[in-house]
């Protein structure tokens, strides 16, 4: 096939020469003085785009020198990224593309940007986000054999353009890497938080060696190893799924603790703030939804399992309650409803969220449990779901957390 990049620094010319060494036609163009044997590179972004199938753009989406890295960070005011520099690419491409063609960003950037910035620019050819997994130091390894590729289009689906773009894909990669087709946002996302997961574990760990050296009779390693083979909660799939917040007598409470630890042990910043911080905020947006549904439409609210997890009847650290306790504060106290708590009621008719879902809490078992319902919900309820499985034509069902139209 015929590509053109627009963008040859540090990822875009390890990628485009990958390209090129499996056989396609590669023309690149750059802002900067760039050398190649292996693409052809010319000296406008129309020269770049003629004839191609497909234009890459893989240009900067800067921060001031400042926000780096290499010095001190965190004090200053969070910024996004700057795409001046994506914009200014997009409206010259677009110029000279046709409909036939298809103009893929690599470019890093935040959840929305692509939808709100980007597409309003690019009106004269198909369009597809698709950020890279890449490191430096193994630039053209990981181009070729990446743990995924997201590629976002405008509704999610696998329409032409992104099934051009895995078609290509197949005749470069060598690993049949996954495919993860989602909207521009879902990519956005999926990139970002690929990235912030990596920098919250080496954040955990990191604190983990800062006790090690102010508690005394611990070598990190032992702690960590064992961390890294707990392959049944920590290491793996679970807890992926958004829904209720921790609870349980334990967790919020250990975390409560290291908080004291982190304090005591003078260690100068304390993650578990913001754990516990975020665990409340989020039981509070949760409640806000309630409260907004049940205001809308004069109802009562509903809590569909009180204890801390199904099958069990202990309250302590329960996700519910707290979320009940946001509710109340907002002037509208909730029923819970849990057999096993002895809330007991045959129906109720209101707004009710769903807080238990066996399936997701134990499926890490490997065999499956299906929650039932505890009572009867009336027809005309709105049920609002946090797992997003709840499936009904009975009732306006709110699957929280999926905004896609
Ligand atoms: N480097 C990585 O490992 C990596 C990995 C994943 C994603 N990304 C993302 O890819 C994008 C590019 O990153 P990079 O590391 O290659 O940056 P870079 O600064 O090394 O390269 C960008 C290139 O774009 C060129 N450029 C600037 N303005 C241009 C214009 N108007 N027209 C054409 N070319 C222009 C620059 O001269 C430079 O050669 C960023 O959004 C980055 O976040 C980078």
């Amino acid at each position: 096939m015929k590509i053109g990049f627009i963008g040859l620094g540090k990822l875009g010319m390890p990628c485009a020469e990958a390209i090129a060494d499996k056989g396609h036609y590669v023309t690149g163009f750059d802002v900067a003085q760039v050398s190649s044997d292996k693409i052809n590179v010319v000296s406008s972004i129309r020269d770049c785009i003629k004839d191609t199938d497909i234009v890459f753009i893989a240009v900067p989406t800067p921060h001031n020198k400042q926000y780096d890295g290499r010095g001190p960070t965190a004090h200053l005011p969070p910024k996004d990224f700057n795409y001046d520099i994506v914009k200014d690419c997009l409206i010259k491409a677009n110029e000279h593309m046709y409909p036939n063609q298809l103009l893929v960003l690599i470019s890093t950037v935040l959840p929305g940007t692509t939808r709100r910035e980007f597409a309003p620019l690019v009106t004269n050819t198909q369009f597809v986000y698709n950020p890279y997994l890449i490191a430096m130091g193994s630039v053209s390894w990981d181009m070729i054999n990446p743990e995924m590729v997201m590629i976002g289009t405008e509704d999610g689906s696998l329409t032409g353009d992104a099934k051009k773009l895995v078609d290509f894909y197949k005749t470069v990669m060598e690993n049949n890497p996954r495919y993860e087709i989602g909207t521009w946002d879902e990519c956005e996302c999926i990139k970002v938080f690929y990235n912030t997961f990596i920098s919250a574990k080496i954040g955990l760990v990191n604190m983990i060696q800062d006790v090690a050296m102010k508690q005394g009779n611990i070598n990190v390693d032992v702690v960590t190893d064992a961390l890294a083979k707990s392959t049944m909660r920590i290491m793996g799939p679970q807890y992926m799924k958004a829904g209720m917040g921790d609870g349980g007598a334990c967790h919020p409470r250990d975390n409560i603790a290291l908080r004291y630890l982190a304090h005591e042990l003078d260690l100068g910043y304390d993650l578990f703030d913001s754990i516990m911080n975020a665990r409340e905020i989020q039981a509070k947006n949760l409640a806000l939804e309630l409260v907004r549904y049940a205001e809308e439409n004069n109802m009562n609210i509903f809590i569909h399992g009180k204890a801390y997890k199904p099958n069990v009847e202990y309250c302590d650290g329960s996700y519910s309650l707290l979320i009940g306790h946001y509710c109340n504060e907002l002037g509208y106290p909730p029923t819970y409803i849990d057999p096993l708590t002895g809330d007991n009621i045959e129906a109720c008719y209101g707004v009710v969220l769903l807080a238990h879902n066996k399936k997701v809490t134990y499926e890490y078992r490997g065999f499956e449990e299906t929650q039932t319902l505890y009572c009867k919900i009336e027809k005309g309820s709105i049920v609002i779901d946090p797992w997003r499985t709840f499936i009904s034509n009975e009732h306006l069902v709110i699957h929280y957390g999926n905004t896609r139209i």
